[in-house]
């Protein structure tokens, strides 16, 4: 068994004033901030560029958009290769911190980010990276890896290697308090979507276990209260934590079958990754409940239920998130109107995804058409 984070984490309320003083302990003084001009417009960066600009020449790299397109990583490698900063700084969402990964990785390693694609392709290590997650979702700022749409396949492509890892992250719940909230929602079950299937994929060690169980404590018991009421100090630190542990168990262990669908029709369709895992997380729970009943009956008892039966504690499960799914107005998937005629080439996609293996239940073409159809009623 192994287990790998070396990423240092700095986190509480308020930890974003403390960015100047990490930068001079790391002894750089040319910064690019990798970023989306939503970030920007929504006014979550400012006190981050007020505190930087009389201390670093700083420089931005604004154009990331949600599901990261390879063009845009390669006119960011443009851009890091001409500016030669000292430090990456990935502020936002997973996209943001995604491309940061990627542009990190184009700063010292030439070519296209598609040469990239799979495990430890790159000659030299990326340039260092800070990683400042302003949703409760992504995971990204403990994790190795970075997905970038490949435009020319319409197909979600993993970028990974050891030295990917953030060298810092910056876990501010602060940040939640101007996130809009439909992000707070579908980010927040992007990271719910991390620690169930962590939990239960085959790859699952004690270690991601621990981890995994602990986020879904802490996001099942804050999502809800912070998509009401941001201006709760606890429970943004809840979701917060929850969604950093959650990176560090999937990032240990994986991801499965909802993740594997999510990232098809975020390819194929522009759905937002959170969105997209949302729809089919009480779906894909439900084809996996013959297999991960245990499983999910240790969730639930976690959460409260008190049924000492495993197959009605897993269903109350199922049905709890999937209730939690509508209570924060995630969309049905039926909202996207994709043909039936599409669902297999959707499936092909799906089943060839790299974690595709990892789902506790095999599935194949048949059984993912079957959670598409599944989730269309
Ligand atoms: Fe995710």
């Amino acid at each position: 068994m192994q287990f790998h984070m070396p990423t240092k984490i700095v986190f509480g309320c308020g930890v974003l004033s403390q960015l100047n003083a990490i930068i001079k302990d790391m002894s750089a003084s040319t910064l690019l901030i990798v970023t989306d001009k939503g970030i920007i417009s929504s006014g979550i960066a400012e006190p981050v560029f007020s505190q930087l600009e009389n201390s670093f020449h700083v420089d931005t790299f604004d154009s990331v958009e949600p599901n990261p397109k390879s063009t845009t990583i390669n006119a960011g490698g443009e851009v890091v290769r001409s500016l030669h900063p000292d430090l990456v700084i990935g502020m936002g969402g997973g996209s943001s911190l995604d491309a940061a990964k990627a542009v990190a990785l184009l700063g010292t390693n030439p070519g296209s980010i598609e040469d990239y694609e799979g495990r430890q392709k790159y000659k030299n290590p990326p340039l260092p990276m800070i990683a400042i997650p302003t949703t409760c979702g992504t995971g990204s700022e403990v994790t190795w890896v970075s997905v970038i749409t490949d435009v020319r396949r319409r197909f979600k492509m993993s970028i990974k290697g050891p030295d990917m890892y953030p060298g810092i992250a910056l876990v501010d719940p602060d940040v939640l308090c101007s996130l809009p909230q439909p992000l707070i929602a579908s980010t927040g079950m992007d990271a719910l979507t991390h620690a169930v299937e962590a939990y239960t994929v085959i790859p699952r060690t004690v270690i991601t276990d621990a981890l995994a169980l602990e986020a879904i404590t802490l996001i099942s018991g804050s999502l809800l209260a912070v998509y009401r009421n941001q201006s709760q100090r606890e429970g943004r630190e809840s979701m917060m934590m929850g969604s950093t542990l959650a990176g560090m168990a999937f990032g240990n262990s994986d991801v499965g079958a909802v993740h594997c669908i999510a990232e098809t029709i975020g390819g194929l369709y522009d759905v937002p990754h959170g969105v997209a895992n949302s729809m089919f997380l009480p779906v894909v729970m439900g084809y996996n409940l013959s297999v991960s009943e245990e499983r999910y009956a240790s969730i639930a008892r976690a959460l409260g239920v008190t049924d000492p039966n495993d197959t009605r504690a897993a269903r109350a499960l199922v049905q709890k998130i999937q209730s939690l799914s509508q209570e924060l107005c995630i969309p049905p998937f039926s909202s996207l109107h994709i043909p039936e005629d599409d669902f297999p080439e959707i499936a092909r996609r799906s089943v060839q995804n790299n974690s595709n293996d990892s789902n506790p239940r095999k599935v194949d073409i048949q059984g993912c058409l079957e959670i598409l159809t599944a989730a269309s009623q």
